[in-house]
């Protein structure tokens, strides 16, 4: 058994902070107590790695619920330009990544994220084989869906392909397989029926693109799509900015899941989803960056300082209630239980801000949580755990070796970009 001991650190436990220690077996939080941690009354008939965590803070990871992470290859390719407009130019370039540039950008993207914080990800895309491998390798946990479409008649092989991913991960510690079909304009509702079949057989999770834009909302309603039987609390709807009361009802009462993502909305010119009359209705919210090409950065504590500012009109929430849609509720969303609190029996995914810098000042407990949110940013963070393993501690990545990573990510792009 590896047991970890993080001692001398504010601790977000019970929507609390307290200034204690927390025990880690192996993948697992064992224990989170007040004050220091003693040898003497701690019964560990074991080796263990201790950590000073002085001045730092223990959070539990950030999900970035919905994301394309291989698309950090087009990071900064088009900066000013509409949803439509901007496809035309990101799927010429989809046409040249090969499997190995799949894999490099998502192991690129996972050094992002845990540099930040992320300790969990959802992704929709294709060479989704690449993907898990890279996520098996770096050590994230995820839920990876390949991205499913019928418009050129070719679901099949798609299909095919999702379901051996499927079959390859079932009994992963740290990987889901889902199923992604992209937006209901680029799925028929057979398509959407057969899915949603599969996803009842299967027990899996389905992740779907919704009312990104004002031309889809002319495209579809959500009650046209009702008898798909997409709707459902295994659906992770994503975007959703151009629901009515209407479609706002029905995710309500399906249980359906909805990803925000308004740092991409914003900057895609899409608008402000309506979070305040989804939340009176209690819907599950979590938040996703989408992919880098359209944020451009795979940063979830960005996301959820816009999420709080720019639904402010509608609803002010509580700081405990932002840091769980930014968590928790990532994890319940992606089907990932008892992950996203620092509590015994949790799992250890969790992020370790450095609180020594004159931004967080004053330093009180009871601002902690408002200075993190208010201002802080991801560049305070200075450890990721995911499954009880370090993947980043004080600027390094333990996982891999950052300069073979950059060498071949650099490789990949250049293939991307030739024409
Ligand atoms: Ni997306």
């Amino acid at each position: 058994m590896k047991v970890k001991i993080l001692d001398k650190a504010y601790i977000l436990h019970n929507d609390e902070i307290i200034k204690g220690h927390v025990v880690i077996k192996d993948n697992t939080i064992d224990e989170v107590k007040e004050g220091s941690f003693d040898p003497r009354t701690c019964l560990l008939n074991t080796d263990y790695d201790y950590f000073d965590l002085t001045k730092k803070l223990i959070l539990p990871g950030f999900a970035n619920t919905h994301t394309h992470s291989p698309m950090i290859l087009l990071r900064g390719l088009v900066d000013d330009k509409p949803l439509k407009e901007w496809l035309g130019e990101v799927l010429e370039r989809e046409n040249r990544m090969t499997k190995k540039a799949i894999y490099w950008a998502t192991i690129l993207a996972q050094m992002e994220m845990v540099s930040k914080g992320v300790t969990v990800f959802g992704d929709m895309y294709f060479h989704a084989d690449e993907m898990a491998k890279a996520v098996d390798d770096f050590g994230m946990r995820a839920l990876i869906t390949r991205g499913l479409v019928d418009i050129d008649g070719d679901l099949k092989s798609r299909l095919d392909e999702n379901l051996k991913i499927f079959n390859e991960y079932i009994d992963h510690p740290r990987i889901k397989i889902g199923l992604g079909p992209h937006a209901p304009y680029t799925c028929s509702k057979e398509c959407l029926k057969k899915i949603v079949e599969i996803s009842k057989e299967l027990g899996i999770k389905i992740m779907i693109h919704l009312l990104e834009t004002s031309w889809e909302k002319q495209q579809y309603s959500l009650r046209d799509l009702l008898e798909t039987g997409i709707f459902s609390e295994n659906t992770l709807a994503v975007h959703v900015v151009h629901a009515d009361e209407e479609d706002i009802q029905i995710i309500a009462d399906t249980n359906t899941h909805v990803v925000s993502c308004p740092v991409s909305n914003l900057k895609l010119y899409d608008g402000i989803a309506p979070i305040g009359k989804m939340l009176d209705k209690d819907i599950k919210i979590s938040l996703g960056t989408d992919g880098a090409s359209s944020n451009n950065s795979l940063d979830v504590w960005r996301e959820l300082t816009f999420f709080d500012l720019v639904h402010r009109d509608e609803i002010t929430l509580e700081t405990i209630d932002l840091i769980k849609i930014a968590s928790k509720n990532g994890y319940m969303a992606m089907g990932f239980e008892d992950i996203g609190e620092i509590k015994k029996g949790f799992k250890a995914d969790l992020t370790i801000i450095d609180l020594f810098k004159p931004h967080y000042f004053p330093n009180v407990s009871n601002r902690i949580l408002s200075h993190v949110i208010y201002s802080g940013n991801s560049g305070d963070v200075f450890a990721t755990m995911v499954d009880g393993n370090w993947l980043y501690f004080d600027g390094e990545f333990k996982t891999v070796d950052f300069d073979r990573v950059i060498r071949e990510f650099e490789k990949a792009f250049l293939e991307v970009e030739k024409n």
